[in-house]
């Protein structure tokens, strides 16, 4: 969506993967779905360093509102979890320097049973405005799925009539059989294409399956302005291991996805906030050419992703799926990792390598552990280094 919003893909964090639909405050005062989680999760981004690292949309998912409209028949947030309504949220936020993102669905009711937008459009988007939302995550629950294809242009319409810059974050693929994506990146800035995210690898290693089978469908349609969501961030929590969370941050950012984490930054552990927080990995995810990266190669339950960035380097992610052990070794030519052949500086982006050189000949060797990824940037050198470093063509 051409509105000079997410030219790169967003990034931020959103309650609904780790926090759910917890509204029991009494029983769980640190995970309900509150503004002091609000508060509390911005106060931790903005002193631990995730808005520097570029974090800057804070997200209420499902579960905010009251179950019923006002006699006005306007949407309410939740009067005991919400108590200075949703105004004071977007003010807290952006005093901070955070964006305010909110959830609510196209339909009747949200996925959790909550009034949706679905009769309430115009009024709704009012509210949204008045409470300097930022960005609206529009789900797909509780409607007739062929009125999406009118419905989410019509919604966007009048996010864009309401003179407030929201971003526009669609659901509307992820129910069809057969989105029509040129439409849905005309109306949209980023859209979720397929099943939610759960906290475990089955489910990342599916959905990582699914962005590579369907690859030459929806990579075309990403770029400034509109992205394809493979969905929230659960590094940190209870489903992956380290190992597992480094596949996820060098994934995502080869596919250009939104960078949404949704985690307790409270209690997180440092191996996995070193992740999150990995800046060479961020900037590649950020890469200003904003073109989606691809699997490239498929061999032995071992994959090769490959993303190409403004400068003329590349990004290649090492993934190794298989379950037996001990690291794999992984034996790629030029035309396996489907980058030119070149001599390059190669970077390890986690840092578990020195910088070395590599090519034009031979083959790459890299050993990744199981459920593992080695993620390097390969940087074509020029002739001056070149002759520095004693490397010439022949
Ligand atoms: C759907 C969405 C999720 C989340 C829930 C909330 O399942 O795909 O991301 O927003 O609804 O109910």
């Amino acid at each position: 969506l051409d509105n000079g919003l997410a030219l790169t893909p967003p990034m931020g964090w959103l309650t609904w993967q780790r926090f759910r639909c917890i509204t029991d405050c009494q029983l769980y005062p640190n995970e309900c779905i509150s503004e002091d989680l609000i508060k509390r999760t911005a106060n931790i981004m903005l002193s631990e360093g995730y808005l520097e690292a570029g974090y800057n949309y804070v997200g209420i998912d499902d579960c905010w509102l009251e179950k019923k409209r006002d006699k006005n028949d306007r949407l309410v947030p939740d009067r005991e979890r919400f108590p200075n309504g949703m105004k004071a949220i977007g003010d807290f936020l952006h005093k901070k320097g955070f964006k305010f993102a909110l959830y609510q669905d196209y339909g009747n009711k949200t996925c959790a049973g909550y009034p949706g937008v679905l009769g309430y459009e115009e009024i709704d988007v009012e509210s949204f405005a008045d409470w300097d939302v930022d960005y609206i995550k529009l789900d797909g629950c509780n409607v007739d799925i062929s009125k999406m294809d009118t419905g989410y242009p019509y919604f966007g319409k009048l996010m864009n009539e309401s003179g407030r810059p929201m971003v526009y974050s669609c659901s509307w693929p992820a129910y069809q059989k057969e989105p029509d994506y040129a439409s849905i990146a005309k109306h949209c800035n980023l859209w979720r294409n397929w099943d939610d995210i759960q906290d475990s690898w089955s489910s990342l290693s599916t959905i990582m399956t699914w962005f590579a089978e369907n690859q030459d469908t929806i990579a075309q349609y990403a770029g400034s302005g509109k992205w394809n969501d493979p969905d929230m961030l659960i590094i940190g929590n209870y489903g992956l291991s380290i190992d597992q969370a480094k596949v996820q941050m060098a994934i995502w950012s080869i596919l250009a996805a939104p960078l949404f984490m949704s985690v307790d930054l409270a209690t997180i552990r440092p191996e996995f906030k070193e992740i999150l927080l990995n800046q060479d990995i961020i900037a590649i995810d950020q890469d200003v050419l904003g073109k989606q990266g691809l699997r490239v190669w498929n061999k032995s339950q071992c994959e090769i992703w490959r993303r190409e960035l403004f400068d003329g380097s590349y990004a290649v992610a090492f993934v190794n799926k298989r379950d037996d052990g001990t690291p794999y070794l992984i034996k790629a030519s030029f035309d396996a990792m489907s980058i030119p052949t070149n001599i390059y500086e190669v970077q390890d982006l986690y840092n578990e390598d020195e910088d070395f050189s590599f090519g034009p000949h031979g083959n790459f060797t890299t050993r990744v552990n199981p459920s593992g990824v080695k993620y390097y940037k390969f940087i074509p050198m020029k002739l001056n280094e070149l002759s520095q470093e004693k490397f010439y063509y022949v």
